[in-house]
């Protein structure tokens, strides 16, 4: 692996079985991204942004081909390992918040730092700085069904970043919210990527979070039909 390179994969292959049959989702995809990058995965419904998401993330496994995350070949490592990967490196955001409805935010944002065994001060601290980052210290007591759509997805950010992961994978963050709320959340986003060199690896068709990216991977059909680097976005932080 190169020393910069946060994910490696080669010839990956990923076949569902569906009734006696299968179905190729992805295609001998081949992709290298580096610490600090901003990147999409960007194609039609169906074209395989959630399945390669997924298997970056470890949820689900190659059927062909190597896939590396943070400098571990996940062909190689146990069940056990890939989940103290995610625990300790990585941080998810997705569509539908995922948020434990009986928690505040506070308590939200705090479960991957239990997990994780934080002594309970250092917790508060790293708590309350992911919960300022995203502009939601005044809420720090909600529960989620006490706020809008933007402040659930806001925390949940909150809860993928507490832990200063090296990685964080997004699924359609911005699916189930207004431009403003998405502008809002994606500068957020851009901000935590340039101060903490965070990588992004995002799932969309939003052209909004388009805007903000630097490395944006066309799929289509299972396959990567264009590896595009953007020097100037056309939105920022
Ligand atoms: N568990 C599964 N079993 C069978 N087929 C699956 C499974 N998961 C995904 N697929 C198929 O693989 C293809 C890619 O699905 P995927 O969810 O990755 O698409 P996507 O690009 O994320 O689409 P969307 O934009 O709609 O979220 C689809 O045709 C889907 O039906
Ligand atoms: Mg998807």
């Amino acid at each position: 692996m190169e020393n910069n390179a946060v994910i490696t994969i080669n010839n990956l292959v990923k076949r569902f079985p569906v009734g006696g049959d299968y179905f190729t989702a992805l295609k001998d995809v081949d992709l290298t991204l580096n610490k600090g990058e901003f990147t999409g995965l960007v194609g039609p419904s169906g074209s395989g942004k959630t399945t390669l998401l997924n298997i970056i993330g470890g949820l689900d496994s190659p059927t062909e081909g190597q896939v590396s995350v943070l400098g571990q070949a996940l062909n190689d490592t146990s069940h056990s390992e890939r989940a103290r990967l995610r625990r300790k490196h990585m941080g998810f955001i997705f569509q539908s918040y995922n948020l434990l409805p009986v928690y505040t935010v506070f308590e939200n944002v705090e479960l991957p730092l239990i997990l994780n065994k934080i002594d309970p001060q250092e917790r508060d601290k790293m708590v309350a700085q992911a919960i300022k980052w995203v502009g939601l210290s005044d809420k720090r007591d909600s529960r989620p069904a006490m706020l809008s759509g933007g402040e659930c997805q806001r925390t949940a950010i909150a809860r993928a970043i507490v832990h200063q992961p090296a990685l964080v994978l997004a699924d359609e963050p911005t699916a189930n919210l207004d431009a403003e709320n998405s502008h809002h959340i994606m500068k957020i986003l851009v901000r935590l990527n340039q101060e903490l060199s965070t990588s992004f690896i995002f799932a969309t068709h939003d052209e909004k979070i388009m805007a903000y990216l630097r490395h944006i991977i066309h799929l289509d059909d299972g396959e990567i039909i264009e590896d595009e680097k953007i020097e100037n976005p056309k939105a920022s932080a």
